[in-house]
């Protein structure tokens, strides 16, 4: 039985994680520490609360005496940590809790995982810390056909981008300093069932559906790399389990679009498969952002070449899906906080 703790389960990408780890494998236990941020939505773990090998727990990655008792009682084998302030848009206005989660929250979680995991000098057997890091740590590109790699020095241009960075270094010195078996993976935009409004896609899908108007940054030329969340998920599952420890593996799946062409990709099927009063006509451009990064494109080929990672999911396909999963949870819209 492998004994993982995810922390920020309750969020998109951790729910889409733990409910993939649970259709996967039998012999996994989960304990899924959430604060229940207004990002955490109990909703999003409807088809598994019932389920022996997930537990959740509320409360807070920063908060010492919660995560070392959990790590007494289950000693897990797996760290994944999404827990997050994910919004770039409200890193601007106040970036306070995001220095709080995303920076002092992951030491907080890496210090009782070397208390835990380091005994006598040496290392638990089979463990890993895997960090679950954005390609905004890079910063942006230009309009050519440039990407980031791995060793692409870190140059992040958000308060959000910046607390990401900031915890990758501090991950990677655990691994430097004291051993600790580490991975940082780093991905592109993710899309997919259980993602919060604030976001591009759910954000669109959700003005539609009201008939209201879908604000868009500047001109819409920005470009953003995307990948269906199934297959990030499928690429942390690699990496905890075949990751060399230590490495940094970048995450993504060929995807570049400018944000204007995905919602135009969004109303075209919103208009054709819920309400024909859906239409460009709801497009709205409102003020750029202060700094609103051109273009993310990201190189994967370490992963798939070291480790045989491929997208499986076309930007279409998912693009299809996720909608269609918004049309058929029209509820869930409701829950969101
Ligand atoms: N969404 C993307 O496109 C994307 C791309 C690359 C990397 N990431 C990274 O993936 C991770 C998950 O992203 P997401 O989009 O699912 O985020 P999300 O905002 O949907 O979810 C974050 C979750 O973390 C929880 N949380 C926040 N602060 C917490 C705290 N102090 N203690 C415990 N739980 C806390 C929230 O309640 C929520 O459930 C983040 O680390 C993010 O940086 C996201």
């Amino acid at each position: 039985m492998k004994k993982y703790l995810v922390t920020g389960g309750a969020g998109f990408i951790g729910s889409n994680f733990i409910r993939y780890i649970l259709d996967k494998y039998d012999d996994v236990f989960v304990v899924n520490l959430d604060k229940l941020t207004y990002a955490g939505n109990l909703n999003n773990l409807k088809e598994f609360e019932n389920n022996p090998n997930h537990k959740l727990v509320v409360g807070d990655i920063c908060d010492r005496e919660i995560v070392s008792k959990l790590f007494m009682e289950y000693n897990f084998d797996f760290v994944v940590n999404f827990a997050a302030e994910s919004d770039v848009d409200k890193s601007f206005c106040n970036a306070d809790d995001f220095i709080r989660t995303n920076v002092l929250g992951t030491q907080n979680l890496l210090n009782c995982a070397k208390e835990c995991w380091l005994n006598d000098g040496k290392w638990k057997k089979g463990v890993k810390f895997l960090q679950v890091s954005s390609d905004e740590v890079y910063g942006m590109l230009d309009l050519d056909d440039s990407q980031f790699f791995e060793c692409t020095p870190l140059n992040p241009q958000n308060p959000y981008a910046v607390t990401k960075a900031t915890a990758d270094v501090m991950v990677k010195e655990y691994f430097v300093d004291y051993g600790m078996p580490v991975n940082i993976t780093r991905c592109s935009n993710n899309f997919g069932p259980n993602q919060h409004t604030e976001k591009l896609i759910p954000l669109t899908i959700s003005k539609c559906f009201d008939l209201a108007q879908i604000p868009i940054h500047g001109t819409g030329e920005n470009i953003r790399d995307w990948i269906y969340v199934l297959d990030h998920c499928r690429a942390i599952d690699l990496v905890l389990t075949k990751g060399v420890a230590g490495e940094v593996y970048n995450v993504g799946a060929h995807n570049e679009k400018t944000n204007i062409f995905v919602v135009n990709e969004i109303i075209k099927y919103l208009h054709d498969n819920y309400d024909k009063k859906i239409s460009k006509k709801l497009i709205t451009f409102v003020q750029d952002r202060k700094v609103n990064d051109l273009r993310y494109s990201i190189n994967f080929d370490k992963i798939k070449n070291d480790l045989g990672y491929t997208p499986s999911v076309t930007f279409e396909d998912g693009l299809k899906t996720t909608l269609d999963w918004y049309i058929s949870n029209i509820d869930w819209l409701k829950t969101v906080k």
